[in-house]
């Protein structure tokens, strides 16, 4: 029998995410997805401009993001109460300006659980667990929703590479699908902006992922509309 690329967890067991939090420590490869998307954040997000994210998990990436941007509003989903409270103990240090929220993605209209504007949202090595294309496309709609004008998605996640040789979970589909998907939900730009451990011939479950970047397009306000300074 072929072995699919993929993997099954039990985010929702304390002792399984807490042994996960520690498996999944940062590596240097991680880190320089953290650092891609700290660069693109720092080029278009205002300093004290509001950050949510999809997946929070152990909160690694939170932690990369709020000891980098000391201005910077975090709002974090995630559907696992362990993963959560492991998160928040994290950033005990960024309390005043990180809040928590226990969400499912796959629910009907799951950014009516977000507070307020949104600058940016970011995600990493969540949304293939969400279970394939149509998943992944529901909560790309939503991020379209709650995004304004020239609002930025990053998401880092597990893709099927080109010429992949083996047989991948559906949640981990081709770069240009995710591409076609952030289009067709209404972002203007998108592009994959790396991939990282890229593996074709024996690959584990940890490797094969990509950074997606793309854009809102701006609102553009009619000259009849506009406020004249007093
Ligand atoms: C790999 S972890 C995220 C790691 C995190 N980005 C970091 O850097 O520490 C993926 C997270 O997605 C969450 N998740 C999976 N399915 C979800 C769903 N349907 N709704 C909300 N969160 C979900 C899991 O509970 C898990 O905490």
């Amino acid at each position: 029998m072929t072995a699919i690329v993929g993997a099954d967890h039990e985010f929702h067991d304390p002792e399984y995410a807490a042994d996960w939090a520690e498996r999944f420590e940062p590596t240097p490869d991680r880190l320089a997805l953290f650092d891609l998307m700290l660069a693109e954040l720092r080029g278009r997000v205002p300093p004290d401009g509001r950050i949510v994210e999809l997946g929070v998990g152990p909160g690694y990436l939170a932690a990369h993001l709020l000891d980098a941007l000391p201005a910077a509003r975090y709002q974090g989903l995630d559907f696992s109460r362990p993963m959560l409270d492991i998160a928040a103990r994290r950033l005990r240090r960024h309390a005043d300006r990180a809040a928590f929220t226990q969400t499912d993605l796959l629910a009907d209209g799951w950014w009516k659980a977000l507070e307020g504007p949104v600058d940016a949202i970011v995600s990493t090595w969540a949304l293939h667990d969400l279970g394939g294309q149509h998943e992944v496309e529901h909560v790309y709609t939503g991020c379209a929703r709650v995004l304004g004008s020239r609002g930025l998605l990053l998401n880092g996640d597990f893709i099927k590479p080109d010429g992949a040789l083996q047989e991948y979970e559906p949640g981990r589909f081709p770069i240009a699908t995710h591409l076609d998907l952030l289009r067709r939900v209404g972002f203007e730009t998108a592009e994959c902006l790396r991939v990282f451990e890229a593996e074709l011939e024996a690959p584990t479950p940890a490797q094969n992922y990509a950074c997606f970047r793309a854009e809102r397009p701006p609102v553009i306000v009619p000259q009849s509309h506009r406020r004249e300074p007093a």
